[in-house]
């Protein structure tokens, strides 16, 4: 048989991809008739060429069944897994060119919660005592002319001293190490917070067990997560890495863009300023807004 039948039935295996693209054809929808034709013609080929057993199709879908069924409000592990295969990273920085001075993207990660605290400028996102050393964040938020922007929201959240977000820490307290700021009269944020830990992705899950047959470290580098927002300007999601993180050349996630690469600086503390007469860090980073639609991403856990 020559697979050339167009009658809807299917002489061999060779027919299977044409007939399914000219069934995908009639989709009404233009992108999305895009979407399904070419994901059908690499998911086929992929199929092709590893010469995909029926073992092994059997296990793909108890994988994604799983990654189903571990998704809780508080965890989500469909955003894991898109993570650690480096789609998250390739989607943010397709979608998020730099060329015009654009901080650069990176994944949302699976921690990030809507609603933070709004907090005035300057305030502690710590909210329990930790014993350690505290850390001064600041920066500007700017177009990509360099002007100033006011009224910005910056929204940050990160891992606490030992490496755990809030919702994963019954010791801290709801909304721990989360915030959103707002820019003032010059394009100004800062806030106190402490360092943020390295740590490892959640591993429970099927996520878990393809690190482990992978021989893959679960860990990210120390970082700090941004969504800075504002009307008119496309919402930037970014994480910045700490120069001197563990696992910084490692990052399961792949999420280390170099020019998302800053230095948290320790100082011994001996300002005159109450505050900053002790040991203390110091992290310094501007971000660029590109014009664009203020969207926003659907929390990935509540
Ligand atoms: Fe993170």
């Amino acid at each position: 048989m020559n697979g050339d039948h167009d009658d809807g039935i299917i002489d061999d295996e060779s027919a299977l991809t044409p007939m399914v693209k000219r069934v995908f054809a009639s989709t009404p929808d233009a992108r999305l008739r895009t979407l399904v034709t070419a994901f059908a013609e690499h998911a086929h080929a992929f199929v092709r060429e590893v010469g995909l057993t029926e073992a092994e199709f059997q296990a793909a879908i108890e994988f994604v069944e799983g990654i189903g069924k571990a998704n809780t409000d508080t965890h989500n592990e469909v955003v894991l897994a898109a993570d650690v295969v480096g789609i998250s990273t390739l989607v943010a920085l397709l979608n998020n060119p730099t060329e015009g001075g654009q901080t650069a993207a990176a994944l949302l990660g699976p921690f990030w919660r809507g609603n933070s605290p709004r907090c005035e400028l300057g305030a502690n996102i710590s909210r329990h005592e930790t014993g350690a050393l505290p850390m001064f964040v600041s920066g500007y938020v700017r177009d990509e002319d360099g002007e100033p922007l006011s009224g910005a929201t910056v929204d940050v959240w990160q891992a606490s001293p030992v490496g755990l977000y809030e919702n994963q820490d019954p010791e801290q307290p709801d909304m721990n190490l989360r915030g959103r700021f707002t820019t003032d009269a010059h394009g100004r944020y800062w806030f106190e917070t402490v360092r943020p830990a390295g740590y490892p992705v959640p591993t429970h899950g099927p996520v878990g067990a393809l690190l482990r047959a992978q021989g893959r470290h679960p860990y990210r580098p120390a970082h700090l997560h941004f969504m800075v927002s504002r009307p008119d300007y496309k919402t930037l999601v970014t994480q910045i890495f700490a120069d001197d993180a563990e696992h910084l050349s490692s990052d399961v996630t792949f999420g280390v863009v170099r020019s998302c690469v800053g230095h948290f600086e320790y100082r011994e503390g001996t300002e005159a300023d109450a505050r900053l007469n002790r040991p203390h860090y110091v992290f310094s980073y501007d971000l660029t807004l590109h014009p664009g639609v203020s969207e926003f991403p659907t929390p990935p856990i509540k």
